[in-house]
């Protein structure tokens, strides 16, 4: 493997003079991979520390085909991406958070992980290198995949004696098909996604080849994706195949009812009262998400989102959420790197469809995450949460 990588690593010092501009249709980006410039390259042997790193055309990399990443599945990835702000400049969204994430998940698979500066100057390199693939403004974005992978050969079950930490980019648009609208999910009853005491809760390769077959599966039958519950109880929800998951519920009020007529609750059948004539409290918008507890991923879009909804009035609970409560909900959405704000227009459960606000458009409180979110990320308002970093 390293005979062959350092026949690639020609530097690429050159890399600011490439043509400026780049033949492609920025009006129909999808979520394929466009070949950029460069890609970022570093190892790291058994004592633990990588190279410097550098910049290396972007191209097919030689492993041994007994590397234990294609073995035995040992490597980690991450996903963020840069916008182009109206000015040209770029800004890329937390960076740190996906190094951390990195880091953690390190631990978990037994690797050695490049420290967060390593990791987010490798970032900021390789966007620089490939600026021209960053979509104009309100065109899209530059996914930046960083890969943490066991490059070094193993035969037996055990960790690889060397790591290569990799990021490429891809100018992108929207992840799902259906854009900004809903999109349709089902749970597939005997499909899980992770188990506690598993590797749920890290960005490991693995978790995604082994949701393959449910989404595929689900595709065959129309969905947009899959949403699977804990492999525990079967009951509360887990996290989409690449996506995390929020619940809107609302109140009568909120959905425009002046009031609510209570039913007695013995046999809920009699009228009891109108709430205005006694006590009644009619609590906000009430948003909840699974926590994060070992078997879901911590994603970076997820913990932004419930700040943003916070900062706008909303009450945000992480903590287990039922199906139930899901097909009761007002509203549903994913989040993600790759999908931003995704909302869900139906779910589908034990064959029986429930259909959420926003069938026919965009929820609103979708609509709102989404676009302050979003704007936050590509510099059209003042980002007072600190998390964009200019390039
Ligand atoms: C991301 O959102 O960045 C992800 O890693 C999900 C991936 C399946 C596209």
């Amino acid at each position: 493997a390293h005979a062959a990588v350092g026949c690639q690593a020609v530097v690429a010092t050159k890399y600011m003079e490439t043509p400026e501009i780049v033949d492609l249709d920025w009006e129909n980006l999808g979520f394929g991979l466009v070949d950029t410039d460069f890609m970022y390259m570093a190892k790291c042997g058994l004592d633990g520390n990588f190279s410097k790193g550098e910049m290396v055309p972007f191209g097919p990399i030689a492993l041994s085909p007994s590397a234990g990443v294609l073995n035995y599945g040992q490597g980690l990835f991450e996903g963020l991406k840069a916008y182009r702000k109206a000015d040209g400049s770029v800004l890329l969204f937390r960076p740190e958070e996906n190094a951390i994430r990195m880091i953690n998940g390190s631990d978990r698979m037994c690797m050695p992980a490049p420290t967060m500066e390593q990791f987010v100057d490798a970032v900021k390199q390789t966007v620089l290198a490939n600026k021209r693939w960053v979509p104009p403004t309100d065109k899209g974005s530059l996914y930046i995949r960083p890969l943490l992978i066991g490059s070094g050969a193993i035969l037996g079950l055990a960790p690889a004696p060397e790591y290569t930490f990799l990021i490429y980019v891809s100018p992108v648009g929207n992840y799902f098909k259906e854009g900004l609208a809903p999109i349709n999910l089902i749970i597939e009853d005997n499909f899980h996604r992770a188990a506690p005491g598993g590797t749920g809760g890290v960005k490991t390769i693995g978790n995604y080849a082994s949701v393959l077959k449910a989404q595929r599966t689900a595709k065959e039958k129309g969905y947009s994706d899959v949403l699977y519950l804990d492999a525990v109880h079967n009951k509360y929800l887990e996290e989409v195949s690449s996506c995390n998951i929020f619940v809107v519920k609302r109140t009568a009020k909120e959905k425009g009812y002046s009031d609510v007529l209570y039913l007695d609750a013995v046999h809920n059948k009699y009228l009891e009262e109108v709430s205005s004539c006694n006590i009644f409290v009619v609590k906000g918008n009430t948003i909840s998400t699974p926590a994060i507890e070992g078997t879901i991923l911590p994603g970076i879009t997820r913990k932004s989102i419930i700040k943003v909804a916070e900062s706008k009035g909303y009450k945000v609970e992480e903590r287990p959420v039922s199906v139930d409560e899901l097909l009761d909900a007002d509203e549903v959405f994913c989040t993600g790197t790759a999908v931003v704000v995704s909302p869900v227009g139906s779910i589908t459960y034990l064959g029986k469809r429930v259909e959420y606000d926003g069938n026919q458009g965009v929820g609103v409180v979708s609509q709102q995450l989404y676009t302050s979110l979003t704007s936050l990320q590509m510099g059209h308002t003042e980002d007072q949460m600190g998390w964009t970093m200019q390039l």
